[in-house]
This record gives C-alpha cells, structure tokens and sequence, in this order.
C-alpha cells in the first residue's frame, strides 16, 4: 500500500496541529481541517510562532520554515483532503463525533486511502465497525507534543488488514518516529501501563500513608520520574486524567486494580483541574506556599517500590495478554512518557523477586485482588527468569 505525498488531518487541535507540523516538516502536502475557524485560526497562528523560534534560534533557516508551512492548507471542509493518501482524525474524544467523521471521511477519499484514529480510549474495532472498508483503518495514536514525542502507537483492529499496518509503520519511521504494535485494549500500552502511577499513589495519599509532597519527592528522588505523580495529575489536568481512569477501569469490566480515587473525583467536581484552573492537588494562585515534603529516605523508598511494583504488575499482565511484546512496552512508557527506565528492564534491575515480594507484602495486608501478583512475575520469579530473556519471543 503507497501512502503517497498527500496527508488529511481532521481536527485542528493539540494533537491534529502537531501531527499536520509534523507530516509537512516530513515533506508531505498536508491538509488540515476543523469545523471550527477559530481552531483553525489558532493552529496556523501557533505554527508561525513555532517555527519563528526555530528561525530565531538558528535551529532551521526561514526558508524551510516557510515551504513547511506552505505545505499546509488550513480548510474547514473534508473536502480539501480528498486526494490523501492517508487520513488522521484527531477530533473530541466521542464515539458518536468520531464515528460520523469516519463515515464522511470514508465517502469523501479514495478506496485505498488508509483510515486512521488518534484516539487514546476508544476501542479501534468499534470506530472501524462504522466503516464500508475496516481493513484500512488502524489507531496510530501519537503523544503531545506530536512533532517532538518518539512513540506512536499502530493498533490495529480486529479488522485490519497487514498491508494497512505496514504502511503505516513504515510511513512513522520515515517521519522519524518509534512505531510500536499494540493491542486494541483498554488504553492500548501507555495509557494502561501508566495507569498505577496515579492510581497506586492516590491510594498511598488516601489511605494518609504520606503526603502529597513527600510522594511526588520519592517518585522524582528516589524513582529518577522528571515529575511526581500528584504534580503530573494537575499538569495533565484531572478532567482529562480522571477521564482516562475511568474510562481504562470501565472498559476493564471494573477491575479493581483500575479503580478511579474519590479524591481525584472531587477534585474534578469542584472545578479545581489543575494547573490550568490554578489549584489543583497543589495551589498554583500567585503567593500560595508549596507544601514541603517530608524527606525521609526510608518511607521514600517504600512509596517509591510500591509504585514501581504496581507499573511493573500492569506491564507483566500486559505482556501476559499480548498488548505488546517486552521490548515494546519498555520502548513506550520510555518514548512516550519519558520513564527513566522501561519498566521491565527495571524489573529485571531490581529483581524480579523484589517486585514478587513488595505485591505479596501489600496483597498480605490488604487481601484485594488489585494486589494480585501477574502470572508472568509469578513464573519468572520462580524459575529465576528476567524479562530481558523473554525479548527474543515475546
Ligand atoms: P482538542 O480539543 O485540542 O482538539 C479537537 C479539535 O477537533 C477541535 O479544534 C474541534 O473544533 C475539532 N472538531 C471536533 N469535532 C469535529 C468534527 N466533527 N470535524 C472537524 N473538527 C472537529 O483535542 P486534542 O487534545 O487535540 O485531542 C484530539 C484527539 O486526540 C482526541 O481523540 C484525544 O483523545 C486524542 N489524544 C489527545 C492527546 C493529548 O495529550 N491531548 C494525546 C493523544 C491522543
């Protein structure tokens, strides 16, 4: 399948933006399309600005600058992406909006055009079940900022066909990218794998085990992550983090280990989303005090295992159930999430038999399936295995 100098983008957001920057600095002829002007508007004025800093910066000369962004015609209708070789929609997070799109969209390019989604919740089978022709469509879901992020996920559906996905993977490492295959599951790798990173430190903040400072200090500290899991929840904004909570627990048919914490919630309802509502699990309002953490190396470390075996858990299972291979979801929460370490890789550091010890210990004191220790850790703790051996045939 020839994808072809011609790329459509609909929905002229963050995500749509970043991916059209990205096709035309790849050379292609990009058309980007939002129903809204005023998005439209504000893609090509953010644009400019972008690759002004570029220019000013020495980093790219005006004259590429401005052939990218010659390459990119800003339309408000479907229409103007007839000719694409490949069409991504990054438009509102709604099976219902995203459904109706695909459908215009389907009836609007060519028959061999490849159909592709950003989404980062939907299930890739139910958004291709609209289309006449499934077996092109696939989810390739890049990460914000789109131009600058390594990792793209290529999750095919139960429909598609191989030549669609090798097209589409060969198209992201010619524009420089990481492809990595996932599974059409609940939050695909990233969105799954990351999932405890929250979800286990709300609980450990919850349950008045430690503070939101001193958590957010283990996990920078002690864990090497470039932001703490209560800084990250405000910086990501808890209207769309909760979301995604809810939304991977839902779809999990409610498994405990996926559970949303009230206190997000409430956070949520009373309008504090984060930084960009200026409070948040932290007050960013101007002369508000920060918290300070309690350094105490001993209780960093506890939090900081407890998290990682919770991460470590969820990639195993991940692993177990075919989301990924090993190597693929070391590669995604590295690329796309900026992990210091690959999660199984660290396992394989700590010992396997570490991370077995710290599940059973929690599952001992709270008898809860969350605290259930995956089959695969289970395995190679008893054989003495380490992830590193499963890579070649996983
Ligand atoms: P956004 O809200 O910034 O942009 C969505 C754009 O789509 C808006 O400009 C809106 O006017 C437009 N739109 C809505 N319905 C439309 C339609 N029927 N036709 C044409 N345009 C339409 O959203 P954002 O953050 O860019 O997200 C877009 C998609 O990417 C969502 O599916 C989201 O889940 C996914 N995603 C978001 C990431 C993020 O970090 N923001 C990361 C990865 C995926």
């Amino acid at each position: 399948m020839d994808i072809g100098t011609r790329i459509g983008v609909v929905g002229a957001g963050t995500m749509g933006a970043g991916i059209a920057q990205l096709a035309a600095t790849a050379g292609h002829q990009v058309a980007l399309v939002d129903l809204s002007r005023e998005a439209l508007d504000r893609a090509s004025t953010s644009m400019q600005q972008t690759f002004k800093r570029l220019v000013e910066k020495g980093r790219m000369d005006e004259a590429r600058a401005e052939s990218i962004l010659g390459r990119i015609q800003f339309s408000d209708s479907i229409g103007a992406m007839k000719n694409a070789g490949l069409a991504i929609e990054a438009i509102v997070e709604r099976l219902d909006a995203k459904s109706n799109l695909l459908r215009a969209l389907e009836d609007t390019i060519s028959e061999d055009a490849v159909i592709a989604t950003n989404t980062s919740s939907l299930s890739i089978a139910a958004l291709g079940a609209v289309l006449h022709h499934p077996e092109r469509f696939l989810g390739l879901h890049f990460f914000n900022p789109a131009p600058v992020m390594q990792l793209v996920e290529v999750i095919p559906g139960v429909a598609t066909e191989g030549r669609a996905i090798g097209a589409a993977r060969n198209l992201m490492e010619v524009w420089g990218k990481s492809p990595v295959l996932a599974k059409d599951t609940p939050g695909f790798i990233v969105n799954r794998v990351a999932r405890p990173y929250y979800g286990e430190a709300l609980r450990i903040y919850d349950e008045g085990a430690a503070d939101i400072a001193t958590i957010d200090w283990a996990m920078r500290e002690i864990g090497r992550f470039r932001m703490g899991p209560f800084e990250l929840m405000d910086f990501i904004g808890h209207d769309v983090n909760y979301v995604v909570t809810r939304t991977v627990w839902e779809a999990m048919y409610f498994d405990p280990r996926f559970k949303p914490s009230l206190t997000q919630l409430r956070l949520l309802e009373a309008g504090r989303l984060g930084r960009k509502s200026g409070q948040g699990f932290y007050d960013y309002r101007p002369g508000a005090v920060a918290p300070q953490p309690q350094e105490d190396r001993l209780l960093g470390e506890r939090i900081f295992e407890r998290v990682l075996a919770m991460i470590v858990n969820e990639a195993a299972d991940a692993v177990l159930y075919g989301v990924s291979t090993v190597d693929g979801i070391d590669a995604a929460m590295t690329l796309g999430v900026n992990y210091p370490k690959g999660p199984l890789a660290w396992a394989d550091e700590l010992g396997v038999k570490r991370i077995v010890a710290v599940l059973d210990g929690l599952m001992n004191e709270y008898d809860e399936d969350r605290y259930r220790v995956s089959p695969v850790l289970r395995r190679l703790s008893g054989s003495g295995g380490r992830f590193k051996e499963m890579r070649s045939h996983a």
